[in-house]
């Protein structure tokens, strides 16, 4: 029998209940939204519901702080987790944020053994690394948000910056989500024209610069919280490929087996999206500076995990 999708998304703060929200309105899914504050999924999820007749979506909308109606989804989202404060990296989160996913990633694997998993909790390659550790679920079933909103914050500079439509901007950012992302210009098109066509050198490297500190530039706006509707959007943009099976080409955090020269980490690289969850690594040839750019980053990368393995190489 045929039935809707269903995509649960653990945590219903900002990027989770926004989530909710860009899904409900695309009518991609059932969801079930899950939080361990009490009332908070219910009511957001009800308030949700109940702008289905206003905006003509109907999907169901669920809120819950247990996991029993998260059985058998088709893709999890994991939101759970602290955000940053002004002054905090996103690596002050590690250690509680890793308590938090690997509670919600047991309960999640034990209501939706074949979910595929989308991690969006900071520091995002690691609670990625989490996620994938305590589910033990193959790679193609867990994988991290990151490069959709680092490479649409570059996009949007260079469109704002060039003057064109950001729909005609393409590019994409490698490595982690940290300070040592590498936005790839090189790749980077106007309408399939190279970007330096459109920029100087000098403004390319400003946008690069922006594009790394983008989410430090909202927090420091916010003060209370960080970004959430790019965030939310590009969690979104990855939960479509997988359900409509799209087979997108998306930058994505994935478990390196040796790409890139790269093994056993999570590092943001582009993937193909599908119904299977992540169907391929697309391999790029880097030129020296980018390749430095990406081990660079996935050294970061490791350092963190070693911290949360307690070793300390
Ligand atoms: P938020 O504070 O608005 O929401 C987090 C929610 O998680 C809260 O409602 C909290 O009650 C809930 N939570 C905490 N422990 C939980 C548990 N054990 N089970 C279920 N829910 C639990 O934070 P926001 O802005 O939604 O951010 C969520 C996470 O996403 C943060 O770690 C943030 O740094 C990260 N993030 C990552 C991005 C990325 O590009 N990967 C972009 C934006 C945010
Ligand atoms: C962001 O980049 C905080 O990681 C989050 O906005």
């Amino acid at each position: 029998m045929l039935r809707r999708p269903k995509v649960s998304i653990i945590g219903a703060g900002n990027v989770g209940a926004t989530a909710a929200h860009w899904i409900a309105a695309k009518e991609l899914a059932d969801v079930v939204l899950v939080d361990v504050a009490e009332g908070i999924p219910q009511g957001k999820a009800l308030d949700l519901l109940q702008s289905g007749p206003v905006e003509d979506f109907d999907v169901k909308v669920i809120g819950t702080n247990d996991y029993g109606p998260t059985e058998n989804s088709d893709v999890v989202v994991i939101t759970a987790g602290l955000p940053r404060k002004p002054g905090m990296s996103r690596d002050d989160l590690l250690k509680t944020n890793a308590n938090i996913v690997t509670q919600v990633t047991q309960q999640v694997c034990k209501y939706s053994p074949n979910a595929i998993l989308i991690v969006v909790s900071n520091p995002l390659d690691a609670m990625a690394y989490v996620a994938k550790k305590v589910s033990g679920f193959p790679r193609n079933r867990v994988i991290g948000m990151a490069g959709v909103l680092d490479s649409a914050r570059f996009c949007t500079f260079v469109a704002e910056a060039a003057g064109v439509s950001v729909e005609d901007v393409h590019g994409f950012v490698y490595g982690g989500h940290g300070d040592t992302m590498v936005p790839m210009t090189r790749f980077c098109s106007v309408a399939g024209v190279p970007l330096e066509k459109f920029l100087s050198q000098e403004k390319i490297a400003q946008i690069v610069e922006r594009a790394k500190n983008g989410g430090i530039e909202i927090v420091n706006y916010l003060k209370t919280g960080s970004a959430y509707y790019a965030p939310s959007a590009s969690a979104v943009q990855m939960v479509e490929a997988i359900i409509k099976d799209k087979k997108r080409i998306l930058p994505c955090a994935v478990w390196l087996e040796g790409e890139y020269g790269i093994s056993n980490l999570f590092v943001g690289v582009l993937a193909k999206l599908g119904a299977n969850g992540m169907e391929k690594v697309i391999e790029l040839d880097l030129n020296e500076t980018e390749k430095a750019g990406l081990h660079k980053s996935a050294d970061a990368v490791k350092s963190l995990v070693n911290v949360l393995e307690g070793s300390a190489s």
